[in-house]
């Protein structure tokens, strides 16, 4: 159901966003803000913002934000079209019955779509293992001791064996288009006979939810022993394997101050029936960073619950320092002797988890424990090479304070003298500080994706000639925009359709929300920088998308309405990552400086456009002239 912009407006202007939030999280006033304790993260101090003028909600600590839309969609769990139905109805606005233009069809994203057919899938899928079709998925599931509701809270569901073209044949009887399904990663392709059938047959079906719980893919466990194990859907235009973690829709709203990474399935809803309700996996991939930037924002601690067998301690041993480069602290919990969680729960028990639980050891001495191995600690030469890896460990963590603590426990806990220690330490840091940062076991403890892109060593890339990578933002840090009094935060990293995107066109992306970010705030140099750089110089990504609107805005009413342009995205990702557009903020002090800032995001734009790498050398030349020209003009803000 499509609602045009019209009526989207007429819903958002009827429901102001501090009077609906403010229904269901406590506000204060701070300036021209509203501020409180996120509902989407746990914290003890308030880092969520909501303004009236801007009719948006941030959250400066877990990156949350958007529309009233938007927060009723997050906080309720609800759809858009539920979302916008429940602030029509709190309104007394009577919306109409269906409203889809042609333009308005066409405009609906493919991602709306693919999102659609997850969902008639994941209801096929659930409906038949309640049915006498799905008897084994049953029995094999309750084998496995769930519960009905914890089936039902998971959504699982079963794909029988035949029909082998079950779903695709439902699925076409609700007009799914072939070419859709091709790209749903539902469906097998006979080549030969150029004929689609089923993906998953056969199989229990875990669907797998998106933080505000749409279903973006599926992965489906055989019911015995046979290979594989698991088939999990493809990734598609929805399904990001590395940007999302299984039940973490669940996870969010735990309260509980930790998450519980485990590696399966199997293990999260056994976890989840036993009352840990803020355990999450990776789906049947390693541990990336985009997991633990996700992690980051729901939560700073998270306990590593992967199997006990090798494979799973080496992939502890891979994640620890990935965590702590975003800002995590790890800890990690023993499972032996047994293999898993869900093989835990099953012998000792709810009581027995959470005693490991209190227990879960702290992840330097979980190193140290794991790397002792590799040396033989009888053997002098080998000692000291041991206590040289775990001094470089130490020498990775940013405070004093934290280095003391660690030299202090690996101390008692190895009987080893605190002065050589603590000399091996520093000369680590001297090392350290003579390679300059560059990547030691366990480096970059300092959280923020934003410092740790731009002194990477892409040799295309040149920090200095990047505004955003000058200031030295830190992540997490925010500052008050002293002109407004707003809360503002350092521009977010790329945006998530980048993620394949190398350090340069990273950077890109920065500075081209970064310049967004000035024409907003700065609507007068918006006559200026369009004669420049236009809407098709943002490349072809959700920035460019956000410009297109942004530019239209200003051309149409000379200002930006932050709002209206969210409502442009119906994808709640995509809008947090617009938002955070609106509040990003340079450091740049002084007026002067900000000029600056201005024209050098607005040259490096202009420099990365497509149309800068053109194979026409009359067009080449003239570009590099406006180029040289764009480094004096003057632009007042
Ligand atoms: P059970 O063995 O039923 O307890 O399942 P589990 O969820 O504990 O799985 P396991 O620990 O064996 O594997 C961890 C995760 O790796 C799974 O949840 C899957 O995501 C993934 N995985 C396991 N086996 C396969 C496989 O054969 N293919 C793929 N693609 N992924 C797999
Ligand atoms: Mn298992």
């Amino acid at each position: 159901m499509y609602y045009s912009e019209d009526i989207l407006d007429q819903v958002r202007t009827a429901n102001d966003i501090v009077d609906v939030i403010g229904m269901d999280v406590p506000l204060r006033r701070s300036g021209s803000n509203y501020v409180g304790l996120c509902p989407f993260h746990n914290e003890k101090t308030p880092s969520f913002s909501v303004s009236r003028p801007k009719q948006m909600f941030y959250c400066f600590g877990c990156h949350r934000g958007g529309n009233v839309i938007t927060f009723v969609e997050e906080y309720h769990n609800m759809g858009f079209t539920e979302a916008v139905n429940y602030l029509a109805q709190r309104a007394g606005i009577r919306l109409p019955e269906q409203e889809v233009s042609p333009a308005e069809r066409r405009s609906m994203t493919e991602r709306t779509k693919l999102l659609d057919v997850n969902r008639l899938a994941g209801t096929y899928y659930y409906y038949l293992l309640r049915s006498a079709a799905g008897k084994a998925g049953m029995e094999y599931l309750t084998s496995r001791g769930l519960s009905p509701d914890t089936m039902k809270s998971f959504a699982l569901g079963f794909a029988p064996k035949t029909p082998s073209d079950g779903l695709y044949r439902y699925l076409k009887s609700k007009e799914v288009s072939d070419d859709l399904l091709r790209k749903s990663g539902l469906m097998n392709i006979d080549e030969k006979r150029g004929t689609m059938y089923d993906k998953f047959r056969n199989r229990v079906i875990f669907p797998i939810l998106d933080p505000s719980g749409k279903i973006i893919g599926f992965g489906g466990r055989v019911m015995g022993d046979a290979k594989p194990k698991y088939l999990n859907s493809p990734e598609t235009r929805i399904f990001d394997k590395s940007r999302n973690l299984y039940a973490l829709h669940l996870a969010r709203r735990s309260r509980e101050d930790s998450m519980i990474l485990c590696e399966g399935y199997m293990d999260v809803i056994s976890m989840h029936q036993a009352g840990f309700t803020n355990a999450v996996a990776s789906l049947g991939t390693a541990l990336t960073p985009g997991h633990c930037s996700l992690l980051s924002r729901y939560t700073r601690k998270v306990i590593l619950s992967y199997d006990s067998d090798q494979a799973g301690v080496h992939a502890a041993m891979r994640a620890i320092p990935m965590l702590r480069k975003a800002g995590i602290t790890p800890k990690v919990l023993r499972l032996d002797p047994y293999k898993d969680p869900d093989e835990l729960i099953q012998a000792l028990g709810q009581d027995g988890m959470s005693e490991r639980i209190r227990n879960a050891q702290n992840a330097l001495m979980f190193e140290a424990e794991i790397t002792k191995r590799e040396y033989d600690l009888s053997d002098p030469d080998s000692r000291t090479r041991f206590f040289e890896s775990v001094a470089a460990r130490i020498a990775a963590f940013e405070t004093q304070m934290e280095r003391e603590n660690y030299i202090d426990a690996i101390c008692r806990e190895y009987l080893v003298d605190r002065k050589q220690l603590q000399e091996l330490v520093t000369r680590q840091l001297v090392a350290g500080s003579v390679r300059n940062g560059e990547a030691s076991p366990g480096a970059g403890i300092r959280a923020g994706s934003l410092p740790s892109a731009a002194s990477s060593h892409d040799p295309e890339y040149d920090p200095e000639y990047d505004p955003a990578a000058l200031y030295g933002y830190e992540d997490g840090s925010f500052y008050e925009d002293e002109v407004t009094g707003e809360m503002l935060q350092p521009p977010p990293s790329a945006s998530g359709r980048n993620r394949h995107a190398t350090v340069r066109e990273q950077g890109d992306d920065i500075s081209r929300r970064l310049l967004l970010n000035y024409i907003c705030r700065y609507p007068g140099i918006f006559p200026a920088v369009k004669q420049y750089v236009g809407p098709e110089d943002y490349g072809d990504g959700l920035t460019a998308e956000a410009a297109r609107v942004i530019y239209s805005q200003m051309e149409t009413r000379g200002s930006v309405e932050e709002a209206s342009v969210l409502s442009h995205f119906p994808d709640t990702q995509d809008q947090a990552q617009i938002a955070g557009i609106f509040h990003t903020l340079d450091q740049a002090s002084t007026e002067k400086d900000r000029e600056k800032a201005v024209r050098e995001t607005l040259v490096k734009v202009f420099s990365a456009s497509p149309a800068s790498s053109t194979a026409d050398l009359g067009q080449a030349i003239r570009r590099k002239r406006q180029e040289k020209e764009l480094r004096c003009v003057k632009i007042a803000l």
